[in-house]
């Protein structure tokens, strides 16, 4: 039966660049996207960019130029990216769309009849020079707490603590410097409290299927125990001046960024309608039976699962079938750091000569169904791409083809399907499927590449090269390098997905038309014709990693510590002194201090401080300590779950605002601070948790 599916991946924000991090969402869909497409269902890719909001607005004005010049700019950039990374949407949009427009306004007025919108008055504070509202982010002023300067208005990142705009203390506008007045203004709320949103949000979110355990886990928390009433009301209005569309009978009112954001996805869609003869309402009235899937960052959950879902089943429209949330991007197991020059972009990857279908591959071989991380290992991602890709599925392809042409004038021979190999495939192509299917990519991959090693052994049995020695025996090469070939057509046929342009080429190479998903039924008849042997795959050359990772790395050493940590010229440098070595000490001295190994058992982020984690470190036979480490910046948590670290055991507790902190992880940073990395200690594999260093 065929499906008719409507896919999206999030929307990218129109004022920034798209790096690697992003792409593992758009591989992941599009992979995804051209298995659907390859088994003949009928599957529509919509994307867009996500245009609206105060920072489009003050970026455009910063550079001299409307928003709608820097949108039209960033859509160039972004499809320019996504195409050299062969993501294949079939329609990249902008929200900044009169379809977005209309969708919005349609579904704002059936909330509205629906009694799920209210007008409220609240308190926010005012930039008199720039006459504007300011969202949190944009004022500063100095921490209530601790009395740090310059803190954003949520949050200190000096002292970790979290608070409200209000609460700052001498507060200043971060666009114009200006002192900030509280004023009142009118908002509109989407009513989440209302009974009827948190009934339907319960049933919707754990009804077979629709979310992933984890999220739906998420889910439960977010919206608590039945009677329980969790959601609070949204506010979806921002005020004048605003770069976004402007409500309905309500001059001066702006739908709020994340209200058009999911609508652009109905917005693409109907511009793809229009231009392709689709039927917009088969796929979006209320028991349409398309399927509709997003795929999404685990931190947009939030709004993809709760917001989402209950403005579309309020204003009468179909609901997503299914939200499908990813984990994060790490490279070489930190967060993507400028200063390490990992944080890379898609533009730099491709200006470096990388060929964007090694990334695809390393991307597949490492996701699941599931929101776990993935890690980047540049090491890895090299040998895995030489070795699987280049040394084994493009090899099988390389030995054969000089023969079949120069000897046998480019004909194959009938295929031997009775060989082990071709029989293996035949029975592991449902299961593959099946992989492709629930987004375990990682499986697919490793599955195929057991026949791709199958089918080596093969070619290494019946050693063409030295057949090709033997005039003789000429049949037998000839029938060893058809049934290569056959097994190389059927290889490219199962990693279509994954590496699209390397597939067109085989195409070109074995003279065939495109490959679809069951073509793996059949083998190319005997008599065939194939084309002369054309490159497919270069290997991947260290020198161009590390090439990337300088290109990407921002130069510290060209501006000053003090500029590159983001401090203030007057202020004292942190870290400075480390300069010099420290005064000289005894070794007495030095025995003073206790340090010990650790196993990191838990390591959670702690609400409300932006560079702190929360670590649980399991000495062994001195049992377990918390501590909270400034390292957030540069670990995600759960990475560090099960390594072992360095920790000075006899330092005196700490009571801090999250808890007691009962020691210290050791770490080492650069002169610059925080901004030239952290790195913590580990301990080589084989000491054990407890045990004294010195
Ligand atoms: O988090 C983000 O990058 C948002 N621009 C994603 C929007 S996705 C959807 F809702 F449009
Ligand atoms: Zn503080």
């Amino acid at each position: 039966m065929t499906r008719k599916i409507l896919v999206t991946s999030a929307l990218p924000y129109a004022n920034g660049a798209i790096h690697l991090g992003h792409l593992v969402e758009y591989i992941q869909t599009d992979i995804w996207v051209r298995f659907q497409k390859m088994r003949g269902h009928q599957c529509w890719y919509v994307c867009a960019d996500d245009t609206h909001g105060t920072p489009v607005m003050l970026r455009a004005e910063k550079e001299g130029i409307t928003p709608e010049e820097l949108i039209a700019r960033v859509h160039d950039e972004h499809t320019r990216d996504f195409a050299g990374f062969h993501v294949g949407f079939d329609n990249y949009y902008t929200t900044h769309s009169e379809e977005t427009r209309a969708c919005a306004n349609e579904i704002y007025a059936r909330l509205c009849a629906a009694g799920l919108i209210d007008a409220r008055t609240i308190e926010q504070y005012y930039d008199p020079l720039k006459q504007m509202f300011l969202p949190d982010r944009f004022i500063k002023g100095e921490c209530p707490k601790c009395g740090a300067h310059d803190q954003y208005g949520d949050n200190c990142e000096s002292c970790g603590s979290a608070y409200t705009a209000n609460e700052l203390k001498n507060p200043y506008s971060a666009v114009s410097g200006a002192t900030p007045e509280l004023r009142q203004s009118e908002h509109f709320f989407f009513r989440l409290s209302d009974p009827r949103c948190q009934a339907f949000l319960r049933r919707w979110t754990q009804s077979e299927g629709r979310l992933q355990n984890e999220a739906a886990n998420k889910l439960q928390e977010w919206l608590g125990e039945d009677g329980e009433s969790r959601l609070t009301d949204w506010d979806i209005s921002r005020d004048s001046p605003y770069f976004g569309f402007e409500i309905p009978n309500a001059p001066g009112k702006y739908f709020y960024v994340w209200l058009d954001a999911p609508i652009g996805y109905m917005g693409a869609f109907r511009n793809l309608c229009a231009r392709e003869g689709i039927d917009f309402d088969e796929y979006w009235h209320a028991h349409s039976s398309t399927e509709l899937y997003h795929f999404i960052g685990k931190d947009i959950l939030y709004f993809h699962a709760l917001f989402w879902p209950a403005e579309l089943a309020h204003a009468g429209y179909r609901t997503p079938s299914k939200v499908f949330a990813h984990g994060f991007l790490t490279v070489d197991g930190a967060k993507m750091s400028k200063s390490r020059g990992t944080f890379i972009t898609a533009q730099s990857y491709l200006a470096q000569g990388l060929d964007p279908e090694w990334l695809r591959y390393y991307y597949a071989t490492k996701l699941s169904g599931s929101m776990e991380d993935i890690d980047l290992n540049l090491d890895d991602f090299i040998a895995r791409v030489n070795s699987d890709l280049v040394g084994k599925f493009v090899n099988i392809a390389s030995r054969s083809a000089g023969f079949i042409v120069r000897q046998f004038a480019g004909q194959l021979c009938p295929c031997d399907e009775s060989l082990p190999v071709f029989q293996a495939i035949r029975e592991r192509q449902t299961v593959i499927a099946d992989h492709y299917e629930t987004r375990e990519f990682g499986k697919a991959i490793r599955e195929i590449m057991g026949l791709v090693d199958l089918a080596n052994q093969y070619v290494d049995s019946v050693k063409p090269w030295e057949l090709a020695r033997q005039p003789v025996r000429a049949s037998e090469l000839h029938a060893a390098c058809s049934n290569s070939l056959n097994l190389f057509r059927l290889f490219s046929i199962l990693l279509k997905p994954v590496l699209p342009a390397l597939s067109v080429k085989a195409e070109a190479f074995l003279n065939i038309a495109p490959l679809v998903w069951n073509d793996s039924r059949t083998v190319l008849a005997p008599g065939h014709a194939i084309n002369a042997y054309q490159h497919l795959l270069t290997r991947v050359d260290k020198r161009q990693v590390d090439a990337l990772l300088d290109a990407n790395r921002e130069s510290l050493s060209a501006t000053p510590p003090a500029a590159a940590a983001g401090l203030r010229a007057q202020e004292p440098v942190a870290g400075i002194a480390l300069a010099a070595p420290a005064r000289q000490i005894s070794i007495d001295e030095f025995m003073t201090v206790d340090l010990r190994v650790a196993r990191i058992s838990e390591a959670t982020p702690v609400e409300g401080a932006d560079k702190l984690l929360r670590l649980v470190l399991d000495l062994g036979p001195l049992g377990a300590r918390q501590v909270f480490a400034g390292i957030k910046a540069a670990y995600v948590p759960e990475a560090l779950v099960g390594r072992l670290t360095v920790m000075v055991a006899n330092l005196a507790p700490r009571k801090m605002k999250y808890g007691i902190s009962e020691g210290m992880v050791l770490a080492a940073s650069g002169l610059d601070g925080p901004a030239g990395g952290i790195f913590l200690l580990s301990a080589d594999a084989g000491a054990e948790p407890g045990m004294r260093v010195k």
